[in-house]
């Protein structure tokens, strides 16, 4: 399992070297800072999320300035998230903070409204730099998969792991990478198991909640994986030079590459070079 481990992190880490997502506040350990985005983020994407947090954090840049404000104009700024509540316990904690302060109910944030497992730890991780697992969905499904944990199990897992997890390992780079990885490459539905950093050690695990094909079944899927691969390592790629690698008429090479095209990993370029879809 300790072998597992090493491998897992050592692979998460170059990974996220080159495939980081960046956004302002991935670079600060401000908890206001932090806590907007972890609640914004909530059941919204990320990219959208931080749309919006970028409109609250220049209106609200401490949590003062949000609780001398009207729920009539912190909702104005919410309009479109929905989960209206989740608003109005924002404000609520503003209230609070403004008062005593995060690091007065440092290190536990969950006497704040809307503030549960999750988004304290992510608080501890992300301000407080603890070595702290933010236990997500992305993260969670992503570990059962790789280290073929049960649900019943991984409360357990992390329990006994978390110290080797986040040995010389940031927390707050750990976590998102993992988060990362997660919304891009270990996706619940469809994961892009061909270009996961993880997948040679990965069991594969398919639980009720995250379906995953097992290995390759049958020769369309084979011939889908032929493809990414010369793409990842080669450039000026035509569909005649895929042709030949794949041994196989234009008409099946054309229905490969369409499908991939479907699922947006790869694209066609002006050229008519085909390349892998980084987007
Ligand atoms: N989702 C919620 N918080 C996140 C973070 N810090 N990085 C990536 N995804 C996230």
């Amino acid at each position: 399992m300790t072998t597992n481990i090493s491998i897992f992190k050592k692979e998460l880490k170059k990974w996220y070297a080159n495939n980081r997502r960046s956004f302002s506040w991935r670079n600060t350990n401000n908890p206001w800072k932090i806590l907007l985005i972890e609640t914004l983020s909530q059941q919204t994407q990320l990219e959208r999320a931080n749309r919006y947090y970028e409109q609250f954090i220049d209106k609200y840049p401490t949590p003062k300035h949000m609780a001398n404000d009207s729920k009539k104009q912190i909702l104005k700024l919410w309009s479109g998230l929905g989960y209206n509540n989740r608003a109005m316990r924002l404000h609520e904690t503003s209230k609070i903070v403004a008062k005593t302060g995060f690091d007065n109910l440092y290190p536990d944030f969950t006497v704040l409204p809307g503030v549960g497992p999750y988004t304290n730890s992510a608080l501890l991780s992300f301000a407080y730099g603890e070595k702290v697992i933010a236990v997500d969905t992305n993260i969670k499904r992503i570990l059962q998969r790789f280290f073929k944990i049960k649900d019943k199990d991984i409360k357990n897992f992390l329990q006994v792991n978390q110290d080797t997890f986040l040995r010389r390992f940031e927390s707050r780079d750990f976590n998102q990478a993992l988060m990362d990885l997660g919304a891009t490459v270990c996706r619940s539905k469809n994961p892009k198991c061909v270009i996961c950093p993880l997948e040679k050690s990965c069991n594969k695990f398919i639980t009720k909640n995250s379906q995953i094909q097992p290995k390759f079944e049958g020769s369309f899927r084979q011939k889908r994986g032929v493809v990414l691969k010369i793409l990842l390592s080669k450039d000026n790629v035509t569909k005649n030079v895929i042709q030949k690698e794949l041994e196989a008429t234009s008409e099946i090479t054309l229905r490969v590459l369409d499908s991939l095209e479907k699922d947006n990993l790869i694209k066609i370029t002006k050229n008519k070079y085909i390349v892998i879809n980084d987007k």
